[in-house]
């Protein structure tokens, strides 16, 4: 059978599911809001904004939650509300989107990065351990693609060292580890509710945290840094811009946190039914599920592709070819940050970074983080959720696709038609 790469014909030629899935709920809600003429996000927080807050956070097992504008503000506003300040070091992984990071060069505090660990692709808490000096004040763990980073490791370092913990959720909505809700673990929990994201709004972000006086300082800063009655309690004043969420936004996440669960569930079933049928396919290993995972977020499906298994099949030929083959997928949907363009900002603009990255530029040759570079340039494969929303006859598609490229490695191995799939480097 000739390769869909090579003019063949596509295991797949029906799309997957739309994204985002939206129903009646959604529908209901927006209206109501729209009908209202109450759109906007002040009074802070408005209607739709508080009534989502308190289920979001209830639903993640935290006692507030405080809307905004996206999932990088918020990494931002828990910096600041937690006291994270110019100078001081933030500990994140090495391999995430620019956020994560930027978040905290944004409030002029310093990212220092940690390699993942490469059975799991979380940050990789021995290393974190290993950065960690007297200037740290935060880590900033990601729960990424379609896994939870070892939160208890993780916790046992920071309260060890006096550190600030901020779960950065933004692929991990509905998640649970031992039974809590992703986000109710560390100090904070932030989430991003982008439209690629499990739960969507467009645009829009959540902060989660179980202490008071943090959350009234996340209101506070998401709402120019006014305190208003009821979130007044701390001391001084907070500098804050505009980050509210509008409650048409709010509206819309409302309606779909009525289906939450039930969409958690099936895409753990439809992923639990792919990760059985990859279980001891040649050439792909499957990433280890720590047993503290009550409930597996599936954001991203990721799946390790072993290229010394593969006869000199590159990881992306495989991408490609898949693709080809009517399945969409990613290899390196992230680089590592010091590696990426997005994330070398200016030390004329950002000064406290120098210090630690010198004069220019944050891309550092200190920063070798060997783990996140293999999984980036030779192994992840990256499955969107959307693939996940359907049936199981969906998922034997993609199994099928696998299993026509390793039938005609040699095929693929000489084809000429690979095109390389790539958000970073050059085609
Ligand atoms: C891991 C991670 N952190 C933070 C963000 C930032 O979220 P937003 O795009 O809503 O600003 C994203 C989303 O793109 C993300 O994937």
């Amino acid at each position: 059978m000739k390769l869909a790469i090579n003019g063949g014909k596509p295991v797949r030629k029906r799309p997957f599911p739309k994204w985002p899935p939206y129903d009646r709920s959604e529908e209901r809600y927006l209206l109501d809001a729209f009908r209202s003429h109450n759109w906007g996000g002040f009074p802070a927080p408005n209607k739709y904004a508080r009534l989502f807050a308190e289920k979001f956070a209830s639903y993640h097992k935290a006692k507030y939650g405080i809307c905004a504008a996206n999932g990088t503000v918020t990494l931002e506003v828990a910096l600041r509300a937690a006291g994270v300040t110019a100078g001081d070091e933030v500990i994140v992984p090495a391999l995430t989107w620019t956020a994560t990071a930027l978040a905290a060069v944004y409030i002029n505090a310093i990212p220092v990065f940690a390699d993942i660990d490469p059975e799991t692709y979380c940050i990789d808490p021995e290393d974190i351990e290993k950065k960690i000096t007297k200037r740290t004040k935060a880590i900033i763990p990601v729960h990424l693609g379609s896994n939870i980073a070892d939160m208890d490791r993780i916790m046992q370092i920071a309260r060890k060292h006096r550190l600030v913990v901020i779960e950065d959720c933004a692929h991990a909505h509905g998640g649970f580890y031992k039974n809590k809700g992703v986000g109710s673990i560390g100090d904070f929990g932030s989430f991003s509710f982008q439209t690629s994201k499990l739960m969507t709004a467009g645009e829009g972000g959540i902060i989660l945290t179980s202490d008071k006086e943090y959350a009234e300082r996340c209101h506070s800063l998401v709402n120019c840094g006014r305190k208003e009655k009821g979130y007044d309690s701390f001391k001084g004043n907070m500098t804050g811009w505009n980050y509210r969420i509008s409650d048409l936004q709010a509206a819309v996440l409302l309606g779909q946190m009525t289906r939450l669960e039930k969409e958690t569930d099936h895409r753990e079933k439809m992923g639990n039914y792919l990760s059985s049928k990859l279980s001891g396919f040649p050439g792909i290993l499957l990433l280890k599920r720590d047993k503290k995972i009550t409930k597996l977020p599936m954001y991203e499906y990721l799946f390790r592709f072993i290229e010394d298994d593969w006869y000199g099949v590159t990881r992306d030929a495989f991408v490609s070819a898949l693709s080809a083959e009517g399945i969409p997928c990613e290899g390196d949907f992230y680089i590592p940050l010091y590696q990426n363009p997005l994330v070398w900002v200016s030390a004329d603009d950002y000064p406290m970074i120098k210090r630690i990255y010198g004069k220019n530029i944050l891309n550092s040759t200190k920063f070798v983080c060997p783990v996140a570079e293999h999984v980036a340039y030779h192994e992840s494969v990256w499955l969107h959720a959307s693939l996940f929303m359907g049936t199981k006859s969906d998922v034997d598609d993609i199994v099928r696709a696998i299993e026509k490229l390793r039938e005609n490695i040699a095929e693929l191995r000489d084809s000429k038609n690979i095109k390389l799939k790539s958000r970073w480097r050059k085609k």
